[in-house]
């Protein structure tokens, strides 16, 4: 009798439960993660190891030069002398070698001085091929190889990966490592914004800059990181004389934006196989009249759905975010921007900046007047859907503390360091898959079927689906 009584409240509980995540209209995963302290891995760690030989190239990353995909920009760091500032490059398979040469900048920040930060950026490649490229002269000459994309259109599968928040803890090692491994095989990196968390040192120690480019380099040096930037870019530090937002970052990272028509590295666009991408900065000013906004309202009409079926925004400050952490920050750019969205059905936006993970509905809040009090996000199938990826694993933790009950705007939410992947199949079909940190490297915590909403635009959302 008893036990039939226990099964009675177990039944009872299980469907209270379920009609309370049906009432919330998401899920909070049931998995929590053992909170431990994020710790930067210290300096000697192998993952910071400088390359031998004398003055030898280090920090190397590449990222897309041009808006087509068939220009790269090569970066790398010197240390203790200019050097070449050349790069050697071929196409595999090809007699033909190439050279082209960059420029090579320094920096000070306080009482820093940085080496030799060089960028070069490799013209006219063909599509869909690998080409090898090496930076440095004689003993200390480095090879390294890449893949350029497809030819822009509409049906050309790709695949994206995503990280953001990455910082140089224990915890970002094993998220890179996860990428890496993951058997999607992510073929470029979208970055969400906040890369070496250096600003959390004293004066901003840049040497956490160079040890960060050395961590990252085993991805960065073979498949190009499209940037975005997060408060963490920011090193505003007028305390220590350092007046200039983004000083490090506008040094040793470039991004293709004059080819997209921006004024400013940190808002552009690129197209890459199937997707066309707009980077927005969430630290720059971005009201009326402003260089990004005017800039972001002429860029949603030059995209052409029969070219770039796939339109994705990332930005560092998420707009539907139910976490305690930033909640709101990213309130006054959605305002001024979502219409936009929404008129132009973006099918995905991803920022960092919390770090957990999040994805919501397709939702959009774009009916408030001031006086017709309608300001709460309602289902909208022109509406992206919002994923906050900001859980790279940096030095300040995990956001674990949550909105309740969970707004109805949130799918899917958990405290986790991760990573996720966007495959592009054809011009109506994407599968999405986030990958939590403590599963194995294939396993995905949280999966979506994304319905393209230029060629397919029905209810993709899984709670729709369930
Ligand atoms: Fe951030």
């Amino acid at each position: 009798m008893r036990s039939d009584f226990l099964s009675f409240l177990l039944v009872l509980g299980l469907v209270w439960n379920s009609l309370v995540l049906f009432c919330n209209g998401g899920i909070t995963s049931k998995f929590v993660r053992k909170v431990e302290k994020s710790i930067d891995m210290p300096l000697h760690s192998d993952v910071f190891r400088v390359p031998p030989g004398h003055n030898a190239p280090q920090q190397v990353h590449i990222t897309q030069g041009d808006v087509e995909g068939k220009a790269v920009i090569v970066s790398w760091v010197t240390q203790e002398a200019p050097g070449s500032n050349t790069v050697h490059y071929w196409k595999e398979h090809s007699s033909t070698k190439h050279k082209a040469h960059g420029k090579t900048n320094t920096y000070k920040f306080y009482n820093y001085t940085s080496g030799y930060i060089h960028h070069c950026t490799i013209r006219n490649l063909e599509y869909d091929s690998k080409y090898y490229y090496v930076v440095g002269v004689g003993q200390t000459e480095r090879k390294f190889w890449f893949f350029t994309p497809p030819k822009v259109g509409p049906d050309v599968p790709y695949t994206f990966g995503l990280i953001g928040d990455l910082g140089q803890t224990f915890d970002s090692n094993i998220t890179l490592t996860h990428y890496e491994k993951s058997p999607k095989k992510g073929q470029a990196v979208l970055f969400v914004g906040d890369l070496s968390y250096a600003d959390n040192y004293p004066n901003h120690d840049n040497n956490r800059w160079d040890s960060w480019g050395r961590f990252a380099e085993r991805s960065t040096a073979y498949q190009p990181w499209i940037w975005t930037t997060g408060n963490h870019e920011l090193d505003f530090a007028p305390e220590i004389g350092e007046n200039k937002p983004f000083k490090p970052f506008t040094h040793r990272y470039r991004t293709p934006y004059r080819a997209s028509g921006s004024t400013e590295p940190f808002w552009y666009s690129i197209k890459r196989g199937p997707a066309y991408i707009i980077v927005l900065s969430s630290y720059s000013a971005y009201g009326k009249y402003t260089p990004q906004y005017t800039w972001l309202e002429e860029e949603f009409p030059k995209v052409n759905r029969t070219e770039t079926p796939w339109l994705i925004v990332l930005n560092h400050s998420p707009w539907y975010n139910s976490y305690d952490y930033h909640y709101m920050e990213g309130e006054s750019m959605r305002v001024m921007y979502e219409p936009w969205f929404v008129k132009n059905k973006v099918d995905v936006v991803f920022s960092g900046h919390v770090h957990a993970y999040e994805r919501s509905e397709r939702v959009s809040n774009i009916a408030y007047t001031v006086v017709n009090g309608i300001c709460s996000p309602v289902k909208d199938q022109s509406a992206p859907v919002y994923i906050t990826i900001g859980d790279g694993g940096n030095i300040e933790g995990l956001a674990t503390k949550m909105t309740e009950p969970q707004p109805k705007y949130s799918a899917y939410r958990e405290a986790s360091f991760g990573h996720a992947i966007l495959s592009i199949k054809n011009r109506t079909h994407a599968h999405y898959g986030w990958h939590r940190n403590q599963d194995g490297y294939a396993v995905e915590a949280d999966t979506m079927w994304f319905y393209n909403r230029f060629w397919h635009p029905v209810d993709d959302s899984p709670s729709f689906d369930s």
